[in-house]
């Protein structure tokens, strides 16, 4: 078992990450919280494969653990979805000491962290992720919402949570696209600031899709350091962890553009991580060596490196023009001078975007 710790001064907590530790929950967890009473938010399937394990060991301490299902999918992560929690929070007798216990990935512990930050003005919760991209990065930082019909994540709150347990066997029942789409992140972390991350990846690729539990506890342990260090320097989003965005500015609007339903998230940042580099060769930041070195990363994780033909540039810059992070017209992206670096450039002007996707449009 593996500890990380967040270091937020009172807010701080661990991020645990081991094989199986889904049995060892209610250890974690109760040296930290005595609550009175625990409710655990997961998806039906997950229920069944790994909820019932974390509910014995909760009532074992004598605690009652109620479970509410959701059903999965992002068009649940809405407000209606988290009324429905509340009744159920409220039906149960859930009070301020209290626990949520969040088991699933991104949606799943958005939406459950929205309504632990929200209930009674707040209780506490325990992030269960069971994705590589939760495990990888939305379980940790504190930011929990829900999606708007105008936009994604438009409501939410940052609301840390008690401790973060990284079951990494939860992993074998993940569809494989699932698992190639938290890879994704995985090598984003490599090049925004960890060269070795990045070679190991490389030359680890078969081994984390084959699912190999050593390559994936290394590469999970790995970016939650990076992650954890990233949102200790900036646990509201001010500055530094802006970095963590190389491949969302054009990945984000890829997303938008095609309905949120043609890409995964990863699939989406993987191309918009070949976008934000070309647009770095183009402004003289980096050369061409650090594009293949990226492209050839994702590649081997069988993630899109190539800009999709049938989707129209102007959608896409008109896209990244309403972007929340997107002030004053002119566009930030955070780029790569080399692997293991990044620089934030704001003004990027729209045409070098598009000189930029155009030759991305060309890649085989
Ligand atoms: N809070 C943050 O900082 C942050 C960061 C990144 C992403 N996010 C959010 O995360 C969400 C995406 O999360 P995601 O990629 O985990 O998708 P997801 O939560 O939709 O999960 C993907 C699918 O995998 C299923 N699943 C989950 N774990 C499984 C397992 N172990 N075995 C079998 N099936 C399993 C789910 O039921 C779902 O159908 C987005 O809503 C995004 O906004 C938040
Ligand atoms: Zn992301």
């Amino acid at each position: 078992l593996k500890r990380i710790t967040v270091a937020l001064g009172k807010r701080s907590y661990p991020i645990c990450v081991g094989r199986g530790i889904r049995t060892q929950v209610a250890e974690i967890v109760f040296e930290r919280v005595k609550p009175s009473s625990v409710a655990l938010i997961t998806h039906p399937n997950l229920a069944k494969l790994y909820g019932d394990d974390v509910v014995r060991e909760i009532e074992k301490r004598g605690i009652t653990a109620h479970v509410f299902i959701v059903p999965a999918g992002e068009r649940h992560k809405t407000l209606t979805t988290v009324h429905g929690l509340y009744d159920r929070m409220l039906a149960a007798g859930l009070d301020r000491k209290s626990l949520i216990v969040t088991l699933g990935g991104g949606v799943l512990g958005d939406m459950g962290g929205f309504a632990a930050a929200t209930f009674l003005r707040g209780i506490p919760y325990v992030q269960m992720p069971t994705t590589l991209l939760a495990q990888v990065d939305a379980s940790i930082g504190g930011k929990t919402g829900v999606d708007l019909p105008q936009g994604k994540n438009l409501i939410g709150a940052f609301h840390q949570p008690s401790a973060v347990i990284i079951d990494t066997e939860t992993l074998e029942s993940l569809p494989l696209r699932e698992l190639r789409s938290g890879l994704a992140e995985v090598i984003k972390y490599g090049i925004i600031c960890d060269k070795s991350l990045f070679e190991r990846l490389n030359s680890d690729m078969p081994l984390l899709l084959y699912r190999n539990s050593g390559s994936l506890f290394s590469a999970i342990v790995r970016s939650c350091e990076i992650k954890a260090a990233v949102v200790r320097a900036d646990e509201t989003e001010q500055g530094r962890r802006a970095i963590l965005n190389f491949g969302h500015t054009v990945g984000h609007a890829l997303e938008s553009v095609t309905g949120y339903r043609q890409y995964k998230h990863g699939e989406a940042i993987s191309i918009g991580m070949v976008s934000a580099s070309l647009v770095g060769e183009k402004l003289g930041v980096c050369g061409k060596d650090v594009t293949s070195a990226i492209q050839g990363a994702l590649r081997k994780a069988y993630l899109p490196v190539a800009f999709p033909p049938h989707v129209e540039i102007e959608q896409i810059i008109a896209a990244m023009a309403r972007d929340k992070k997107t002030v004053g017209g002119e566009f930030t992206f955070v780029l790569a001078p080399q692997i293991g670096e990044t620089i934030l450039r704001r003004g990027v002007a729209a045409d070098v975007v598009r000189v930029a996707i155009i030759e991305q449009r060309g890649i085989e």
